[in-house]
């Protein structure tokens, strides 16, 4: 039984993670190296509950509650008692399998490991570890507390009790789950990533502007974002790691990353988080940028 959850990474994923596992009555531990994203970590979850709670859907007690549930720690060490860890660590393989090395030997010998990774092959990080088959991937979209749906990946040795108790605490989590197999990106990204380059696409070549993009697409599509706010919600890193996993995975050139996307990631315009992408975000109202 799954009580108490492990997650690594402070970023935006991990926190949200955090957020609905203390939310819903799990004991969580927090672990990032960098011990100032611990901080803003709480910082980002104080708001958002407090944010649930100004529209009534939570109380102020339960606030306070799941805040007292979540500690935080620079050390892996704080896994010990962990039932299932949850990875949520930057997009890049090297990082994660950095990270399960030093992850494994902290835990019970019992307990799960999870990732959310968004687009990197679950059997092949599974492989990194000493239980391949207790390793799944669990896939949370951003913001986690928001949004409904949680993919749940089996890498090859993935065994049937572990896919079952990840899928009933998706459940306990309020959300639904949905089944990809292992194959680059899965589903929601697999889908999601070309649409999202094909914009950046289409702005590059002059078809249409930031503004004129985005809102196609938003009274168009009825999506509740356009493509462009999206990516830079998403992290135009992200974005461009999805798109060379798809394009290395599937060796299909419909996959190469748009030239512009590389530049803005190059010049270190990765979207919402460092206030610049497509967008402008040191004033009130974002700005496009093109
Ligand atoms: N925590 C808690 N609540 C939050 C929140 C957060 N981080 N962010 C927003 N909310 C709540 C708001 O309080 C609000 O609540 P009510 O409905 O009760 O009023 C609700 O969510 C809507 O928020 P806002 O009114 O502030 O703004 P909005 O209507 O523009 O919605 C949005 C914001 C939910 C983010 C919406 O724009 C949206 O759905 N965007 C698309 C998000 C999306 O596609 N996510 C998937 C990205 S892909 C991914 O994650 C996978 C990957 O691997 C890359």
């Amino acid at each position: 039984m799954i009580q108490k959850i492990g997650v690594i990474g402070a970023g935006q994923m991990g926190s949200g993670i955090a957020h609905v596992c203390a939310l819903n009555g799990f004991d969580v531990s927090l672990m990032d190296v960098n011990p100032e994203a611990l901080k803003k970590a709480r910082d980002v979850i104080r708001h958002n509950l407090e944010r649930q709670a100004s529209k009534g859907k939570i109380s102020e007690a339960d606030v306070a509650v799941a805040l007292g549930r979540i500690q935080t720690s620079t050390e892996y060490r704080s896994f010990a008692d962990c039932d299932l860890v949850i990875e949520a660590a930057t997009e890049n393989e090297d990082v994660k399998r950095e990270i399960f090395r030093n992850l494994v030997p902290n835990l019970k010998e019992d307990a799960l490991i999870a990732t959310n990774t968004s687009s990197i092959s679950i059997t092949r990080l599974a492989a990194t570890t000493d239980r391949p088959e207790r390793f799944i991937g669990m896939h949370f979209m951003n913001p986690v507390p928001v949004m409904q749906l949680v993919e749940i990946i089996r890498g090859i040795a993935t065994n049937e009790e572990t896919y079952v108790a990840v899928r009933d605490l998706a459940h306990k989590l309020g959300k639904t789950s949905a089944v990809a197999e292992d194959f680059p990106a899965f589903i929601v990204n697999r889908i999601l990533l070309p649409m999202i380059n094909e914009a950046i696409y289409t702005l590059y070549e002059g078809v249409g502007s930031v503004e004129a993009i985005d809102t196609a697409m938003k009274l168009g599509a009825n999506h509740p974002m356009g493509p462009l706010e999206l990516a830079d919600f998403i992290g135009l890193d992200t974005c461009l790691s999805i798109m060379n996993v798809l394009y290395d995975g599937l060796a299909d050139s419909k996959y190469r990353p748009c030239p512009l996307l590389v530049k803005y990631v190059e010049a270190g315009w990765l979207g919402r988080k460092v206030g610049r992408g497509f967008y402008d975000y040191s004033k009130e109202t974002p700005v496009p940028t093109r």
